[in-house]
């Protein structure tokens, strides 16, 4: 089944919404791409593991942003996972900026998109499918790149960034 033409009726106010679905805590990500050579990012909670054969991922971004016509158009992307001590480059690259990568070391990955050197972990996708939902996009993509380094991720709870307390790495 397939719905897509969400019913315009609201049954829950948006705010009593926003504020019990902060309740699900997340990580953060900062989903990169680039296209007709400039460097899109975005900071993203709403990405999850979706198969694992074939290993896919899904982001959903919101249509007004840049990056989300970025990705529909070069059809890849990165997830990159944040680290503990990183919550001010998940709030740069949540505020509008001519250069949201300002200071910001970066590599390039092997499907052309920057990665950024400093985060916990990447994954470099492809796109294979775009549903369009109210607002929102949702990218499904495969995973043809991924690599991790130790350290502990970054948090979000109820719109603030924290830390997982009990996060255990035997790498560290
Ligand atoms: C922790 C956090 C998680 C976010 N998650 C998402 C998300 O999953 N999808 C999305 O479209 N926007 C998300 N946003 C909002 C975007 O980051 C923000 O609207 C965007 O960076 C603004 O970019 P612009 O100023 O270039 O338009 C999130 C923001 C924060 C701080």
């Amino acid at each position: 089944m397939t719905i897509t033409a969400p019913n315009a009726r609201r049954h829950v106010d948006q705010d009593i919404f926003r504020d019990v679905i902060g309740n699900f805590t997340s990580g953060v990500a900062v989903i990169t791409t680039n296209h007709a050579d400039s460097r899109f990012a975005v900071t993203a909670s709403a990405v999850s593991s979706l198969s694992m054969d074939p290993p896919m991922l899904l982001v959903c971004l919101n249509r007004r942003l840049a990056t989300a016509d970025a990705v529909s158009d070069s059809g890849v992307f990165a997830v990159n996972i944040l680290a503990e001590d990183q919550g001010e480059l998940a709030a740069q690259f949540a505020t509008r900026h001519p250069d949201k990568f300002r200071g910001v070391q970066t590599a390039e990955g092997k499907l052309g998109v920057p990665v950024l050197a400093t985060a916990l972990a990447y994954l470099e996708c492809r796109v294979t499918e775009r549903v369009d939902v109210a607002t929102h996009s949702v990218f499904m993509a495969e995973v043809q790149n991924a690599a991790s380094q130790p350290g502990k991720p970054l948090a979000y709870f109820r719109s603030r960034f924290g830390r997982f307390n009990d996060a255990i790495d035997e790498r560290m």
